[in-house]
């Protein structure tokens, strides 16, 4: 198993109110709950920079505060124009308790 890093605990987050988290060797990263099951993504949008958790999370999407753009918080995939490129989604692994994604090596 590769090793995992913990970003939060599973109570940080509450479906609607993702958190911002700025691990070492990451982009910043966005960490939500939906229907009972934790997501982890960039934070920063592909169109233009914006902060993602500044925006809304509405269901399995979050709706950046700037030009109505939109992803789904499970793919990574652009779901409303303007935006086009998708972000990255990491892989989520809950312990004891704690939200983890794959660390990085070196
Ligand atoms: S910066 Fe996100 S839609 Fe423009």
């Amino acid at each position: 198993m590769s090793d995992l890093m913990i970003l939060c605990k599973t109570d940080d987050v509450k479906e609607g109110a993702p958190i911002s988290i700025s691990p070492e060797n990451f982009p910043m990263l966005a960490v939500y709950e939906y229907d009972g099951e934790y997501f982890v993504t960039d934070n920063t949008c592909t169109h233009s920079m914006a902060v993602l958790t500044d925006g809304y999370q509405d269901d399995a999407e979050i709706e950046c505060p700037f030009h109505g753009g939109a992803f789904s918080i499970k793919t990574g995939e652009a779901t409303a124009a303007p935006c086009v490129l998708p972000i990255n989604t990491y892989q989520v692994t809950l312990v004891n308790g704690n939200i983890c994604i794959p660390a990085v090596s070196g």
